[in-house]
């Protein structure tokens, strides 16, 4: 699923940046440029990074 229609960050480069210690927002912004755009997808790209986190 595309998280980011901006910039195209899919839920999978999330997880992917989480497991490789991404575990804040600034980082992931920083990573892959989600919501850096319309910034539209910021809550959903929180909630599935605080989620992979739950699951490491
Ligand atoms: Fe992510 Fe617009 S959808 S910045």
């Amino acid at each position: 699923m595309i998280v980011c229609v901006c910039n195209n960050v899919s839920e999978k480069k999330i997880h992917q940046a989480v497991a490789m210690g991404v575990s804040t927002m600034a980082e992931l912004r920083e990573q892959l440029d989600v919501g850096t755009c319309c910034g539209k997808c910021a809550g959903c790209a929180r909630k599935i990074m605080r989620q992979c986190m739950d699951e490491q």
